[in-house]
């Protein structure tokens, strides 16, 4: 079974159907209520159980449970439930982000701690929470969601990149520390994906001025990438037999061949 967080739609939503495909009951996670520093609107709860009834209808089960992964109790009880309802923790995918842009002047406080309160301390919080059972069953796959900004520098997104290195120190740390158990952590790094972080209108068509100029330099020509790409990555990582730990899979247009 695999529980993933920030599941109630765009790559979360993507990735608990393939993962239900594979054959994984799934537990989903979202957050409830809307962060007022943000530009764009996160998942409805509506959005979760839409999640819940396409899993169902693919024939696997899945407990839909509105979660704020800053929150390490609701992380850490939503874990004990997934045990109690399903006995056992294979999968993880620390996916739930939020995004900020603009001028690094322009960050407030509130800013900060709203991208590394979800971003960084909400993986922490996801990997505290799945470890201990996984490490007990000495199997576990888990993924962490980074950004091919979190290879980088890029301007105008300090903040947001500052989260998404952060979490590749963090999954590489504990891949090392669990590495002997059974239990692999690995990362996926994607370019910009079309999902309702990017694209919160479905009307517009690229509709911010950053992504313009990303897309511009993208090695393949094209501006996006979709929420399925990210999951083919995600579900070889988790059925991987266990030869790939701390990994950082880059989804990136072409983007990494400029990377060192
Ligand atoms: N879309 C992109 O261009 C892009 C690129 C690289 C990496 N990412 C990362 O991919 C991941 C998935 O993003 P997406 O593109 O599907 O965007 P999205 O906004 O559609 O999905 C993110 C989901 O996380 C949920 N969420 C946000 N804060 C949460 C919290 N505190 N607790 C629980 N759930 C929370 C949202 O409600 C939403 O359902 C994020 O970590 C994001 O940073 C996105």
């Amino acid at each position: 079974m695999a529980l993933i967080t920030g599941a109630a739609r765009g790559q979360g939503r993507s990735h608990a159907l393939a993962l239900a495909a594979e054959g994984c009951d799934i537990v989903a996670l979202d957050v409830p209520k809307a962060m007022s520093v943000l530009t764009y609107p996160l998942a409805s709860e509506e959005d979760l159980r839409l999640t819940a009834k396409l899993v169902e209808e693919s024939g696997r089960r899945c407990l839909a449970l509105p979660v704020d992964v800053r929150d390490p109790a609701a992380v850490q009880e939503a874990v004990e439930q997934t045990l109690a309802e399903f006995g056992h923790l294979d999968v993880a995918v620390a996916n739930a982000g939020v995004v900020q842009t603009g001028p690094l002047a322009s960050v407030t406080e509130e800013i900060w701690d709203t991208l590394v309160g979800t971003n960084l301390t909400g993986v922490f919080h996801t990997l505290q929470s799945v470890l201990p059972p996984m490490r007990a069953a000495r199997f576990g796959r888990i993924i962490v969601t980074s950004s091919m900004g979190g290879r980088m520098g890029i301007p105008e997104q300090a903040a947001y990149n500052a989260t998404k290195w952060g979490v590749i120190g963090l999954a590489r740390s504990v891949a090392l520390e669990v590495a002997k158990e059974g239990v692999t952590v690995n990362v996926v790094a994607p370019c910009t994906v079309q999902t309702p972080m990017v694209q919160p209108d479905p009307e517009q068509e690229v509709p911010d001025e950053l992504i313009r100029r990303f897309a511009r330099h993208n090695p393949i020509p094209q501006p996006w990438i979709q929420a399925g790409d990210v999951t083919r990555a995600v579900v070889y990582l988790a059925t991987d037999p266990g030869v790939l730990t701390g990994v950082i899979m880059e989804i990136g247009l072409g983007s990494s061949a400029r990377l060192p």
